[in-house]
């Protein structure tokens, strides 16, 4: 196992109503004026939009709003959160939303103080000091960014859909999960979102660090219960308590305690990130194409972990490692079919891809060789998106 910190500040208030806690919470912590970012107007279409405000102004809490974030949200409304923030002097964010809004929030969090252009954090040209604090109140289990400290968004000059990484300055200071929030998600959505938080586990997982029972142990249990979770929410949106297990499976997956002491891959990331930056494709449902391919890629040089995978996660029985790992293959592929997801690209809308493309705008951002678990120059990407085809 490899020395490690771990820090997650987020407090998190779980279960049925806990929206309604926004402005205690705004109060509590002092925030005087702050501004909500929301989506495309599912918040808004529910009612939850209202039910946030009105608990602010319970408060004495003022407020402005920036709606209109789109999925794989772009730098456009970023520099309009920016200016908006700074000329009504708001102290804080709160995103109510998925990934991508609370994403937007971060990004303007961070560039509001700060002098120069916001995209110097994303380029790796400034590290993020002082940033506005942000609350969430989350509609998806999926991204995880209500627990990380992490922000992706899309330049849309050059089509860039870079992360950035901040170890503690962009976890939100609260998250507010109520599974009742996510009765009226689409099946699509509900299910790349499953995706993509077994994927946060799965990049963790599949690390060279050697002898990191406890952490693979969480990872594997948390898969399960994913796995018994899903078909249970895809038959049935509004059963409570597996929405509430698929909720907090999605905060657990990316908080950071599943790479504990470990080096971690991420590569898989990096490939679906350049699809959903293209070709405009949900992040979870692209996942759910590349990574069986990049798994069944990674088990011809080193089978032994996904066998591991397989014998733990979906109970695969053979002895022999290379069986195993290509069992495994075949389990995570009927897996994510079996909830409706696409395993090739094809299936994704995707008739032609432009190989050529992907993989020199992948190693364009991401550098000549990516992954932890096995290093991986452009011919290797080239064979996993031909094979993820
Ligand atoms: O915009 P609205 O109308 O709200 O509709 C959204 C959106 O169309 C809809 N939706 C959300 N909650 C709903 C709902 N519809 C009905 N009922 C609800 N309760 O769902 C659609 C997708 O929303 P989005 O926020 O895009 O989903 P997600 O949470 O999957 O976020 C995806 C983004 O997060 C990034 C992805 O790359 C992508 O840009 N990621 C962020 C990470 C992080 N910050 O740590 C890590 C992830 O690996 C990921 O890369
Ligand atoms: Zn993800």
């Amino acid at each position: 196992m490899d020395n490690f910190t771990f820090c997650t500040p987020t407090r998190y208030l779980f279960g049925r109503g806990v929206e309604n806690e926004v402005g205690r919470l705004c109060k509590n912590a002092e925030w005087k004026n702050v501004m909500i970012v929301y989506g495309g107007g599912s918040a808004v279409k529910s009612g939850l939009l209202d039910r946030v405000t009105a608990s602010l102004d319970a408060e004495g809490i003022s407020h402005i709003s920036l709606g209109g974030v789109k999925p794989n949200p772009t730098d456009d409304l970023v520099y309009e959160g920016i200016d908006r923030c700074r000329r009504s002097g708001a102290d804080a964010l709160l995103a109510v939303g998925g990934g991508s809004v609370i994403d937007t929030a971060k990004a303007i969090a961070c560039g509001v103080p700060y002098d120069g252009d916001f995209w110097d954090f994303f380029a790796g040209k400034a590290v993020v000091g002082p940033a506005l604090p942000l609350g969430v109140v989350l509609t998806i289990p999926a991204a995880g960014s209500e627990g990380s400290g992490n922000s992706v968004i899309t330049r849309l000059d050059g089509l860039l859909k870079l992360s950035l990484r901040t170890d503690t300055a962009l976890r939100p200071k609260f998250a507010c999960l109520n599974p009742e929030l996510t009765f009226t998600l689409p099946p699509y959505q509900t299910a790349s979102g499953i995706a993509d938080m077994m994927v946060h586990i799965m990049e963790r997982y599949f690390s060279p660090t050697e002898d990191v029972e406890v952490t693979d142990r969480l990872a594997e249990g948390l898969l399960k219960a994913i796995i018994a979770e899903a078909p249970k929410v895809m038959a049935c949106p509004d059963d409570y308590q597996a929405r509430a297990n698929i909720m907090w499976s999605g905060t657990l997956a990316h908080n950071g305690i599943c790479g504990c002491g470990r080096r971690e891959d991420w590569a898989s990331h990096f490939m679906e990130h350049e699809l959903s930056a293209i070709y405009g494709v949900t992040h979870g449902a692209g996942l759910a194409v590349i990574v069986p391919a990049w798994l069944e890629y990674v088990s011809r040089i080193k089978p032994a972990k996904v066998a591991q995978f397989g014998r733990r996660v979906f109970d695969v029985n053979e002895h022999d490692d290379t069986a195993a790992a290509t069992e495994t293959v075949c389990c995570l592929r009927g897996f994510f079919s079996s909830i409706g997801l696409p395993v090739t690209m094809k299936a994704l809308g995707i008739e032609a891809p432009d190989f050529n493309l992907l993989v020199s705008k992948l190693h364009e951002n991401k550098g000549p060789q990516i992954g932890g678990y096995i290093t991986l120059g452009k011919e290797d990407t080239e064979a996993i998106y031909r094979l993820a085809a």
